[in-house]
Order: C-alpha cells, then sequence, then structure tokens
C-alpha cells in the first residue's frame, strides 16, 4: 500500500528536491555553498515579497517563533497574543517562559481576529510591544485578516507585528514589504515542500530598533549574528547543509512556476475540497476566513471524526490530521501545500466518502468527487 502523507505539514517532498539532497554533503565553509545559501536567500525574498534580509535558522518553525520573542523584547514588556488555536497558544507559551507578560485577545476556534477588537486591545492596554499572531492558524485552518492588521502598525514605531506565516509563506501571498509586517516567519515542511528541520524569518528596520533595546537571553538564535553572516552568504553555526540545498532547488521551481500559479495551486486545491465536502453535507470549519494552505472539514454529527482518519490510514494509507483539544474528534485537516495535486485531492474526498458509506452516513456517493473534480479542471 502506498503511504499518502496528507497532513498540513510535514508534507510530501518532490522526487528532484528529494535528488537534490541526495548529493554529497559540501562543507559550509566554502565558495561553492556559499552560492548555495546566497543564492536561497535571493528566493526566499522573493517569497517573503521584501528586500530585507532572509535568515535561514536550522530549527523548526518554533524556533523562529521563539527567536523573534527573544530577539525584539524585554522581561516585563506586554504583547498582545492573538489566541484563536493551538500556534496563537504556543505564542503565549513562549512568552510566558520569557517572562514577557501575555495580554491575551481569544478568538473562536474557526472564526478570524477582528481588527477592531485588536484596535481596542492596544487603545486599553498602551504598554503592548507587539502583536503576535498566526496568518494561517493550522489547528483551526483560519486566515487571520493580516493586512488589515497592519494597517494599524505599519506607521507606528512602538509596537511591532510579529508574524507567524509558517503554513502561510509560499500558500498565499503574505506581502512584508508592502503591508510593512515587523517579523514574519516561514518553515520548510510546509508550503516549501521540504523536509522538516529549516525554519526562515525576516525582520523589518523597526524590529532590529526592537533588538538593539531587548534585554532577553539569546545565543544559537540570536539573529544579528545571523544576520550578520547573511549578509557574508553564510550562517553562524553549521548549517542544515543539504536541505539548504534542497531549498534551492525547491525555489527555483518556484521562480519557473511563477508565485500568482504556486498561489493559485492552493486556492484551487482549497476551494474544490471545501465545495466538495459541502456537497455531501460536510461543513468547513472555518467558514468566510479559510486559509486556502489547508481545509479543515467538520465531520458529521454523530461521526467521530476519528473514525474517518483511522479509516483512511487502514484502508487507503491515507494520512490525515485531526483536531486538538476541543476540536479533537470533530475535525479533519487535508493539506494543499507541499507536492500534492489535483489526483490527491481526489482520492482523499472519494477515501473520505468510502468510510462514510461504511458509518452508514446519509449521502449521494460519488458527488464529493465530482463537485471538487470540477473545481480542481482550473489546474
Ligand atoms: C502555524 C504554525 N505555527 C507554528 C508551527 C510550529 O512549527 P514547528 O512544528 O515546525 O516547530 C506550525 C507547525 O505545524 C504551524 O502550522
Amino acid at each position: 500500500m502506498k503511504n499518502y502523507v496528507l497532513t498540513p505539514g510535514p508534507v510530501p517532498v518532490p522526487e528532484f528536491v528529494m535528488l537534490e539532497m541526495a548529493k554529497p554533503i559540501i562543507h559550509h565553509r566554502t565558495s561553492e555553498f556559499e552560492e548555495i545559501f546566497y543564492k536561497a536567500t535571493l528566493g526566499l525574498k522573493k517569497v517573503f515579497m521584501t528586500n530585507e534580509e532572509v535568515l535561514i535558522l536550522a530549527s523548526s518553525g518554533t524556533g523562529a517563533m521563539d527567536a523573534a520573542v527573544s530577539n525584539t523584547l524585554s522581561k516585563g514588556d506586554s504583547a498582545l497574543v492573538v489566541n484563536g488555536g493551538k500556534f496563537g497558544e504556543r505564542w503565549a507559551k513562549i512568552c510566558n517562559a520569557y517572562g514577557v507578560n501575555v495580554i491575551e485577545l481569544k478568538v473562536e476556534w474557526g472564526k478570524a481576529v477582528k481588527v477592531k477588537d485588536i484596535e481596542k486591545a492596544l487603545d486599553d492596554n498602551k504598554e503592548i510591544k507587539a502583536i503576535l499572531i498566526q496568518a494561517s492558524e493550522t489547528s483551526t485552518g483560519v486566515e487571520h485578516p493580516i493586512e488589515e492588521i497592519s494597517k494599524i502598525t505599519k506607521n507606528r514605531d512602538d509596537v511591532l507585528l510579529v508574524v507567524d506565516g509558517i503554513t502561510a509563506v509560499g500558500a498565499f501571498p503574505v506581502e512584508f514589504d508592502k503591508w510593512g509586517i515587523d517579523i514574519l516567519i516561514g518553515g520548510s515542511q510546509k508550503a516549501f515542500m521540504l523536509p522538516p528541520g529549516l525554519a526562515f524569518i525576516s525582520l523589518s528596520q523597526k524590529a532590529w530598533n526592537f533588538y538593539e533595546k531587548s534585554d532577553l537571553p539569546k545565543f544559537y538564535l540570536d539573529l544579528k549574528q545571523a544576520y550578520k553572516n547573511s549578509l557574508k552568504k553564510t550562517s553562524p553555526w553549521t548549517p542544515a547543509v543539504n536541505l539548504v540545498m534542497g531549498l534551492n532547488a525547491v525555489l527555483e521551481y518556484f521562480d519557473k512556476l511563477g508565485l500568482d500559479n504556486l498561489f493559485k495551486r492552493h486556492t484551487v486545491m482549497s476551494e474544490a475540497t471545501i465545495k466538495g465536502f459541502e456537497s455531501i453535507g460536510l461543513e468547513n470549519f472555518a467558514p468566510g476566513c479559510s486559509s486556502t494552505a489547508l481545509s479543515v472539514i467538520k465531520s458529521p454529527e454523530h461521526i467521530n471524526a476519528g473514525e474517518i482518519i483511522k479509516g483512511l490510514k487502514n484502508k487507503y494509507g491515507m494520512i490525515v490530521a485531526g483536531g486538538q483539544d476541543q476540536a479533537k474528534g470533530k475535525i479533519f485537516r487535508i493539506t494543499h501545500m507541499g507536492y500534492v495535486d489535483k489526483g490527491d485531492m481526489i482520492s482523499v474526498i472519494a477515501g473520505v466518502e468510502n468510510i462514510l458509506q461504511e458509518l452508514k452516513y446519509d449521502f449521494t456517493p460519488g458527488l464529493g468527487v465530482s463537485t471538487a473534480s470540477n473545481i480542481l479542471d482550473q489546474l
């Protein structure tokens, strides 16, 4: 049986990227590797839509989230954490670990934060130094309105907009320079269709000004070190050499495909998956604010999503993600990031339909597949 990894990270990696990473190791302190590293940083700037340096860290995405806090804030500072899911919650945990005071803006799971609530929180708490948020909250499938929020922070020197774009960058446009984002983070095992192990982070000049005042401890993830070395086409510590080689292959591919086409792939797969499931009565968990990086679908009433997830794995070798905490047993999550295509989307919808028939759910078999298939014809 084939294995289909259809989770919103890690995602399948294309063969041409695997082959690139299978090449013999290159020593990192050589001009040969420095050119590869430099080329990757140039490619990343295009995806981040910025002229600032994009730093490549040998860590998972959380490492870059940790660095965003430790490099810009100080003990006792206050941060506004938008918490509408597990990754919003993670911002709060990181702040707590560093002694940063968390002002939490709770958002109902499956809903996007309201810009006016952010405005109000900033008005009520003048001490807030940073807004910590996700562009795409992977636990709920919600896209938060980053462009709108950036309009509040762009012309304020005293508040940073720190965006976890781990399942956003590369999946849909997050315009760092144009919107005036202060920190943006991406991760390798998501839309960059690489194995886990790299995080990417970019800082605005305003964020670097905060760096100068920050008193939180930092060493391995001291971003100034990473920045200075990046200008010299290298990194302060041994980089994840073969992952960076793979990254270069991915970025070359993105360049050939064009960012608009890359984003369109995600949009079409997302629309097809959501409409496909809706046509057989399964609801979108994040209506009106779905991130196109993944689809989060509610299982029918009286059917535990765990049954669907288990059935997909046992019968078809398809791995999709479930829900956590309050969403456990209620949702399943399917990636549109990585080396997945229309065939994968059709297969997983067909697989779910089959499991639902076994679970005696009443619907028109085949309707989800045909609805999705018509939309996927755009690709
Ligand atoms: C939105 C978001 N933030 C943060 C993370 C954490 O990244 P990592 O698991 O690479 O540390 C993830 C990973 O799933 C994510 O989807």
